[in-house]
């Protein structure tokens, strides 16, 4: 430990990679700086970096063009196989909407929403209000880029910010949303505990997370982080006890690797054949995409890793 409170590391070895569960927001790994060679870098900008993929949206353009799609009469559907950054993609949103009853009025969050595809897709098909909040500049840029070019700017805004400390008042929103960004984030009561803050009384908080499994240590690079040091991995239990801590009752808790890897069996036979689309999520993966993506498969397969999606309201 630096002096400062900071953590010493040579890049690629794991300083941070412990679950809070109980402690103070003054303790959490999220906060605490990194000390790199030429640099000190807290986990949120560690975070930043991670995915900020220069040229994302020229090359989400581009991709677009070659499959004959034209910037001006683009829909939500066009997006989806690269603006829906989890597993299973679009399959897995529209799963997660049929445990709840999205209605037009409703005011949705999305916590960690990547580049707002599901924000789109909830807007689009519900007709309701969504709030995007990311981290990450790079992906906000591209999201607000790709809802105006779908049109949804009037029931969606994406802004950048922190999970941790949500620019929202207490008891606004009807729904929040979150696919794949606690595996980033190390203050899990903190996380749980301002979504459990915005949502309204009786509200639902709707997610489908990736877990500790009950295998060995997980393998690295996996899709959200390159090693240890920007990945907080619960088991299903702490996670669980993180949410119930918040305030959060649990109503359904739905396993889903069998479901994640059939679709990654069938992804794997469609790039295999040559049929991969020009726009996929590997386009936010950087160059070891593949690399990433095996390591998941590896990691649920020897239950290193595990999936699942669920629903909890405010109590
Ligand atoms: C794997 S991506 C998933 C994006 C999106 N939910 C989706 O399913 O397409 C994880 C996202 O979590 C965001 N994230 C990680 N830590 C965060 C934090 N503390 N606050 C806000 N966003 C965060 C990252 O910036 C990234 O966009």
């Amino acid at each position: 430990m630096g002096t400062d409170g900071s953590t010493k590391i040579r890049p690629h070895q794991s300083p941070i990679g412990a679950i809070n569960l109980c402690s103070t927001r003054e303790d959490a790994n999220d906060m605490r700086s990194t000390v790199f060679e030429g640099g000190s870098m807290t986990r949120e900008s560690l975070v930043n970096q991670h995915y900020g993929v220069a040229g994302l949206m020229a090359a989400i353009e581009g991709g677009l063009m070659s499959m004959g799609k034209s910037l001006d009469a683009l829909t939500v559907d066009d997006l989806a196989p690269v603006d829906e950054f989890h597993s299973r993609g679009r399959e897995a949103t529209a799963e997660l909407t049929s445990l709840a009853k999205i209605n037009a009025t409703d005011r949705v969050l999305d916590v960690g929403c990547g580049i707002g595809g599901t924000a789109r897709y909830l807007a689009h098909q519900f007709g309701c209000s969504v709030t995007g909040i990311d981290l990450t500049d790079e992906f906000v840029a591209v999201g607000q880029r790709l809802t105006e070019l779908v049109s949804l700017n009037d029931r969606v805004t994406l802004r950048q910010g922190s999970a941790l400390a949500l620019p929202f008042e207490a008891n606004s929103f009807d729904y929040a949303w979150t696919e794949h960004a606690q595996m980033n984030i190390a203050d899990k009561k903190q996380f749980y505990s301002e979504i459990a803050r915005v949502l309204k009384p009786g509200g639902r908080l709707l997610f489908h997370d990736i877990f500790r499994g009950d295998g060995e240590e997980p393998i690295y690079p996996l899709p959200w982080a390159e090693d240890e040091s920007i990945s907080s991995l619960a088991t299903k239990a702490n996670a669980r006890a993180a949410m119930e801590g918040a305030g959060l009752v649990i109503e359904q808790w739905v396993d889903k690797v069998g479901d994640t890897l059939a679709f990654m069996d069938q992804m794997a036979a469609q790039a295999a054949a040559g049929k991969a689309p020009p726009i996929s999520i590997r386009l936010v993966m950087r160059d070891n995409g593949q690399e990433k993506l095996a390591n998941y498969v590896r990691g649920l397969k020897e239950k290193r890793l595990t999936v699942a999606l669920g629903m909890a309201r405010k109590g």
